[in-house]
């Protein structure tokens, strides 16, 4: 596997950013639906980390008071606010090893994707604590689970050609011990669980009836769990806070 340190870079960001904006944008905001569905009762206030599109905060932002999207490439941000978003999403340059941002800002902070582009869990626990230290009541975490052999496979051939396949896979049970162990020597009582995201992704491609789209997303967003982890698209850590509702 080859190294990733350029994709650790605003630089490649910048450009890539540049190739895909619109078409990321237009996707279907799978994980925002998923959110809406299992959060939006308890929580009112969002953070992206690693937003790129901010295609999932632009539809959370539909059903929530404030969302803000975090980037640190100036480029992706700079596209992001000038895609005429809500009034209520805002988006800022960040580094997510260090956010200005004051302790416990968000309801829920969260990210998709973004954990898998940095090898060292020493990294991975440095940007966790952060996220910990702005977050009120949950952090959201999805990652690319390794137990998909289908995908990391499909992954493994498409990275050849294109670095941005050249991703980090979590084994679903290591990822929790570690994360585990961060709030352990952190002191910070909080509940930890492995959630399933993905897996039926075809079904978005199908035609639906506009007025059963909602449906369509109430039952994708509650079948993933009945899944085997084999089929997951991404692993979704939910870490409750306690003192959180
Ligand atoms: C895989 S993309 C995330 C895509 C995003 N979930 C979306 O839906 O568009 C990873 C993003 O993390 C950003 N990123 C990488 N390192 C970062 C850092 N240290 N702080 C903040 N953002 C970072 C990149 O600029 C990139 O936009």
């Amino acid at each position: 596997m080859r190294a990733k340190s350029n994709l650790l870079e605003t630089p490649y960001w910048d450009q890539e950013w540049g190739k895909w904006f619109s078409r990321y944008s237009l996707g279907y905001p799978r994980l925002g639906v998923w959110l809406r569905l299992n959060y939006s009762r308890l929580c009112n206030t969002y953070l992206e980390l690693g937003a790129g599109s901010g295609r999932e905060s632009r539809y959370l932002a539909q059903f929530a008071d404030q969302v803000s999207c975090v980037d640190f490439s100036p480029s992706v941000v700079e596209l992001l606010k000038n895609s005429n978003p809500p009034h209520n999403l805002h988006a800022h340059v960040m580094n997510a090893f260090s956010l200005d941002l004051p302790d416990k800002t968000f309801d829920l902070s969260f990210h998709k994707g973004f954990w898998s582009y940095f090898e060292s869990d020493d990294d991975i626990a440095m940007l966790f604590r952060e996220q910990l230290r702005v977050t009120k009541q949950y952090l959201i975490i999805l990652v690319h689970n390794a137990s998909n052999t289908r995908m990391v496979a499909d992954f493994g051939k498409k990275a050849v050609n294109d670095d941005l396949y050249n991703v980090r896979f979590f084994q679903p049970n290591k990822l929790k011990e570690h994360l585990e162990r961060q709030l352990s020597t952190l002191s910070v009582s909080a509940t930890l669980r492995l959630r399933k995201f993905g897996g039926l992704d075809r079904i978005y491609r199908l035609p639906c009836q506009p007025c059963l789209l909602g449906l369509r997303d109430v039952l994708l967003a509650n079948t993933y769990r009945f899944l085997p982890w084999s089929w997951a698209e991404s692993i979704a850590v939910e870490v409750k806070l306690d003192g959180g509702t």
